[in-house]
């Protein structure tokens, strides 16, 4: 990543350097040497191996996995070879989409087998992740496998072992973990941008019944153009039901619930921009205040994280929320506050607040200073800017192809990624284990470093 040499919103001209060397060195620096309030970011890409053809398949063709594929073929050299999904309609879809030459199953075992596949997205529903990644890996694949990357906290070191003995390229797909907006969150925490963090919080509010989970249902759903022997075979046996396999995510038996469907990505960018591994304690409350529909799952979440003190980051809280029933809708946000100020977080965005001089005409104020001894001078202060905004470049391909390219890079150089098995399942774990502290009704433990529950 690199930032924009001169760029700014307002036509002021501040390099990269002048700001950095500002902000490490504080709110007095910051005061005297930053005129302007707007940075760009900017991607530049290095599309290494472009010429060797990386061919991929899809697993799960539903709306993440197809965005997932179309994002993924804008990366240059990627080639889609094959499909699998468990309903007719998905794989005739993806037909039309990408062309009738590609091949498609309901088996994802003969999209393993074929040796013109070298990676494979994994878009499935949550109990699927664990046993496709780890098939997927011991037939010679790289994985790009959606969040969470397993449905229930026990699930993680099986993936994390097939990664170490195949040494296959895994990634979790949390995409804002290679957003341009979390390198500088983390380049900005890391330089004392807000001081010593101490807490940090996420909200999401929703409403529509569509960003609720009470998706469409094909008028053909049936078992003639469902397989619903398969979709079910990990996990408890069912008549068909066609609300279980268009609307999982209201499942226990398939879903993670809010805590694996979103709070997983504000794991996946905290840990990302702190360094940290996770939390220790996770409480969760909440319950089903409107959608009655039949979900197994609460409507309106509370999770509270302890993040212990580590070698790279100080004791903090996180509070992360999430509300179905918000008649504010579309409201989400990532904010990390520290003793100096506080940054809020997007993907292509970060947006910097700094404390504020305390207005000296404030006659109790002015008495508290007299009677400390401070008397005030009468003279104006020079005052930091109050807000600074790093913002994408226009035309930034966005977290979702930043995550997509690294893989296939990584992929072609037989290198790392940031989210790999570890990574994902340090992510997943606090969130898997805010629901299992939700339907306990207790404090969860968790051991971030060793990856282990702790008795309660
Ligand atoms: N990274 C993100 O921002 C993001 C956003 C949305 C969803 N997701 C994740 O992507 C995954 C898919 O979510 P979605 O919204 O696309 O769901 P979806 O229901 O739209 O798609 C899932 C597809 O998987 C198919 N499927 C189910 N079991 C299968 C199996 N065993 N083999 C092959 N195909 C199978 C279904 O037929 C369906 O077409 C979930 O894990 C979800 O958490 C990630």
């Amino acid at each position: 990543m690199k930032e924009h040499p001169e760029a700014s919103r307002r036509g002021f001209i501040k390099k990269l350097a002048t700001t950095a060397a500002a902000v490490t060195a504080g709110s007095s620096l910051i005061a005297a040497d930053n005129k302007g309030t707007f940075h760009y970011l900017k991607q530049q890409y290095n599309h290494i191996g472009a010429n060797d053809q990386v061919n991929i398949a899809l697993i799960g063709a539903g709306g993440m996995g197809s965005s997932d594929t179309s994002t993924a073929l804008q990366v240059p050299g990627v080639k889609l070879v094959a499909v699998c999904d468990l309903y007719d309609g998905r794989l005739a879809d993806a037909k039309k989409r990408w062309g009738a030459d590609i091949f498609t199953t309901k088996h994802y075992k003969e999209i393993l087998a074929r040796k013109d596949v070298d990676a494979v997205i994994v878009a499935t529903p949550d109990h699927w992740h664990q046993q496709i990644s780890v098939d997927a890996m011991h037939a010679g694949k790289h994985v790009y496998c959606e969040k969470p990357m397993v449905h229930s906290v026990t699930e993680g070191p099986a993936v994390i072992k097939a990664q170490q003995e195949t040494g296959k390229v895994f990634q979790v797909g949390s995409q804002g973990v290679s957003s341009l907006g979390n390198e500088k969150a983390r380049e900005l925490l890391k330089a004392g941008a807000i001081g010593e963090l101490n807490y940090a919080e996420g909200f999401w509010a929703r409403r529509g019944a569509v960003e609720v989970w009470q998706y469409p249902i094909p008028e053909d759903a049936s078992t003639q153009t469902v397989d619903w022997e398969t979709y079910i075979a990990n996990a408890p046996k069912r008549p068909f039901d066609s609300k279980r396999f268009f609307r999982w995510r209201n499942y226990t038996d398939y879903g993670t619930g809010m805590a694996g469907d979103l709070f997983v990505h504000l794991f996946s960018s905290l840990h990302f921009i702190t360094g940290s591994m996770g939390p220790n304690k996770i409480y969760a409350s909440g319950g089903l205040r409107y959608w009655n529909d039949g979900r197994e799952v609460p409507d309106v979440l509370l999770g509270t994280f302890d993040y212990g003190k580590t070698q790279v980051h100080p004791a903090f809280n996180l509070s992360l929320r999430c509300n179905f029933v918000d008649g504010t809708s579309g409201t989400t946000y990532l904010r990390l506050v520290g003793s100096e100020g506080a940054m809020d977080v997007e993907w292509d965005r970060v947006t910097l607040k700094r404390n504020k001089m305390i207005d000296n005409s404030d006659p109790f104020y002015i008495e508290k200073m007299r009677q400390m001894g401070q008397a005030q001078s009468g003279r104006k202060h020079m005052l930091p800017p109050e807000q600074i905004v790093y913002d994408a470049e226009k035309g930034y391909l966005g977290g979702p192809y930043d995550h997509m390219n690294n893989f296939i890079t990584a992929i072609r150089t037989n290198g790392k990624v940031v989210e790999d098995a570890i990574f994902g399942y340090r992510a997943a774990a606090p969130a898997l284990l805010c629901n299992d502290s939700y339907y306990k009704n207790s404090p969860m433990f968790w051991d971030p470093e060793k990856m282990k529950t702790l008795k309660s």
